[in-house]
């Protein structure tokens, strides 16, 4: 992982002499008390700034650690201050590369700590390239990049996801024109059997590019809920409308519970869609002859909108991770039935676009209640 970048002597970017200077006191000792009082300026500066930043003078004793520095390694300040810096408890690579610095190389690397276990970080150590106390003070500026690689990470899976989903379907696709141009088409209960292969197909696929296009609008900072008085009554009945077919397929019941008539401050369309994806699980994973119950009730101060299946229920390992992306119990189920495993990653972000959240509760082999919750805000 590691990557060492020599840029030779200079000073670091976005650093100036001034600070530098100021960041190492004449007798090499750190501002503080009795100091200059720009020094107590300067740190207080420094304990700002989200980066790490540690100083070390010419005879490399540490005379400068930010409140960053400390934070991102999980360092009380007091250990490392005043010590030769091998005799400080920093991370051995972060002690290797302060003294490069030292020694007149700037260096550059990434990293990952041990502790705390799993973070990241971009280090970089160079000289000051002034002379004190017969040596060459440096500098550390260490970045804590756990939270951007993760979502590169995040990214990078998303995609290949993508990728993943969207083969099966045009590979039936491709398949099922080729055999039609084949001759099947001369055959009229193969070109029946094949263009109802041939639209379900379609149907998933445009059913995953409509998902990942909601998605996608969900996740983007620039969408903003429009907001309005919605009565829920009519959106649940809006949603088990729509799904009548679908439940006379599964041979599920549809039932409406009582919603008290409750007005609530939604975006009526996310709300529809987080509701309908809800319903569209409850009905799918349920069993012959199940039943959907949908009911909304007050209670302290919340506005909860439940989901109730008589279905296969969920393993309590996996009830959080049914809110993933791509993420499925039974993935040979949900894919027989069109489903790519976005649906509840969906409601999720509904209900954060709304400072609401969802919540579950489940028995295997009994069934699930999936609940949308509104705050009292929201009325
Ligand atoms: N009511 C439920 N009962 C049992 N399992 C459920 C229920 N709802 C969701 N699950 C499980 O959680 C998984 C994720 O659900 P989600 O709605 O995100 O995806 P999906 O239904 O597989 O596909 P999509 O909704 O994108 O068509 C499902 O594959 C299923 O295994
Ligand atoms: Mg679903």
């Amino acid at each position: 992982m590691g990557r060492i970048i020599t840029w030779g002597m200079g000073m670091p970017r976005g650093m100036d002499d001034t600070v530098m200077n100021g960041m190492m006191p004449d007798k090499g000792q750190e501002g503080g008390d009795g100091g200059h009082p720009g020094d107590m300026d300067l740190k207080a500066v420094l304990d700002r700034v989200s980066a790490g930043i540690m100083a070390l003078d010419g005879t490399g004793r540490v005379t400068l650690v930010n409140e960053a520095m400390g934070r991102i390694l999980g360092l009380v300040r007091d250990a490392v201050v005043g010590r030769e810096i091998d005799e400080t408890p920093l991370p051995a690579r972060v002690r290797v590369m302060a003294k490069e610095a030292l020694g007149g190389r700037e260096v550059e690397e990434e990293l990952e700590l041990s502790n705390p276990p799993g973070t990241m970080v971009h280090l970089k150590a160079a000289p000051l390239g002034v002379e004190m106390g017969g040596g060459n003070p440096a500098v550390v500026i260490l970045e804590d990049i756990t939270a951007r690689r993760r979502v590169e990470m995040i990214r990078r899976d998303f995609v290949a996801n993508i990728s993943h989903e969207l083969r099966t379907p045009v590979a039936n696709v491709t398949a099922l024109v080729d055999a039609l141009s084949h001759g099947a088409i001369g055959e009229p209960e193969l070109v029946e059997r094949f263009l109802k292969d041939l639209e379900r197909e379609t149907r998933r696929l445009s059913q995953l590019v409509e998902d990942l296009l909601i998605l996608s609008r969900l996740e983007s900072e620039e969408i903003a809920p429009q907001m309005e008085e919605v009565r829920i009554k009519q959106v649940v009945e809006e949603v088990l409308s729509d799904k009548e077919k679908l439940a006379r397929r599964y041979e599920v019941n549809l039932r409406r519970g009582p919603t008290e008539g409750i007005l609530l401050r939604a975006d009526r369309r996310f709300l529809t869609v987080a509701l309908s994806n809800l319903v569209d699980n409850a009905v799918k994973y349920n069993r012959q002859g199940g039943l959907v119950t949908v009911e909304a009730c007050r209670r302290g101060g919340e506005v909860r909108i439940s989901v109730t299946d008589t279905g296969i229920g969920i393993p309590r390992d996996q009830l959080s991770r049914v809110f993933e992306r791509f993420y499925r119990v039974d993935k040979a189920r949900s894919r027989e039935s069109g489903g790519t495993g976005l649906g509840l990653s969906i409601v999720k972000h509904v209900m954060e676009l709304h400072g609401g959240r969802v919540e579950v509760e489940s028995e295997p082999g009994a069934g699930s209640t999936f609940t949308l919750v509104f705050r009292a805000s929201s009325l």
